[in-house]
């Protein structure tokens, strides 16, 4: 994780660099057996494990997380970020989490995507940012195609979770597709 106390904001939400103080909450999500299907996840966590995460997360430079906070009821909600950020070939991956579902359809997803995709394409400078999503994640994949994300391809049966195969789509923005969009985040 290379950034220190970084703040991102619009009118919904705040977007802190990943702290200690956000371990307790970020387990739990991990351990929510509802989610798993959807961000992709097969296993449950222990508290030596997500500790040894938090430790290598501090040491690994491709990785950059963000807490999500809801403003105004001042909540910890979910966890954003990148992970493979290659500076070289300037591309990251991206990821969200919103583990609080009475949070889900209230355009915080979007607003969490605008901030990170100008803190993506202008701030690290990159070219590329892409993801993966199951292919039965039907508001995620709505959320990244009114973005401007564009499917490259499926990866078939990629991930095995709670005894299913799960397919994902390969989805990416190019800089020059986001600057023609001109999507903003809100302001403040
Ligand atoms: C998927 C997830 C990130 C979406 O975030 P969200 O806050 O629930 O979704 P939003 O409210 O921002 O978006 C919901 C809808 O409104 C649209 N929307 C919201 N605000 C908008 C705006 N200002 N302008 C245009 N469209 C907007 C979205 O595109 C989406 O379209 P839909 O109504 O057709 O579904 C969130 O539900 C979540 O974290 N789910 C669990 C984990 C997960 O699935 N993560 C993604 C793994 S790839």
């Amino acid at each position: 994780m290379n950034m220190c106390n970084l703040e991102l904001i619009t009118k919904q939400i705040i977007l802190r660099s990943f702290s200690e103080e956000n371990l307790e909450k970020t387990k739990k999500w991990a351990n929510t057996e509802l989610l798993h299907p959807l961000i992709l996840r097969a296993s449950f966590v222990s508290d030596e494990v997500h500790r040894k995460w938090y430790q290598n997360l501090l040491a690994d430079p491709s990785k950059i997380i963000f807490a999500i906070q809801e403003k105004s009821a001042g909540v910890h909600i979910g966890n954003t970020g990148f992970y493979n950020y290659s500076c070289e070939h300037k591309r990251a991956e991206f990821w969200i989490l919103i583990g609080e579902p009475e949070f889900w359809g209230k355009g915080l997803g979007f607003s969490t995507l605008q901030l990170m995709l100008r803190y993506g394409f202008a701030d690290l400078a990159l070219n590329k940012i892409c993801l993966l999503v199951s292919v039965k994640n039907g508001p995620a994949i709505r959320l990244y195609e009114r973005c401007g994300f564009f499917t490259e391809g499926i990866l078939r049966k990629h991930y095995y979770i709670e005894d299913e195969y799960i397919d994902v789509y390969s989805m990416s923005l190019l800089r020059d597709e986001y600057d023609e969009i001109g999507l903003m985040p809100d302001k403040e």
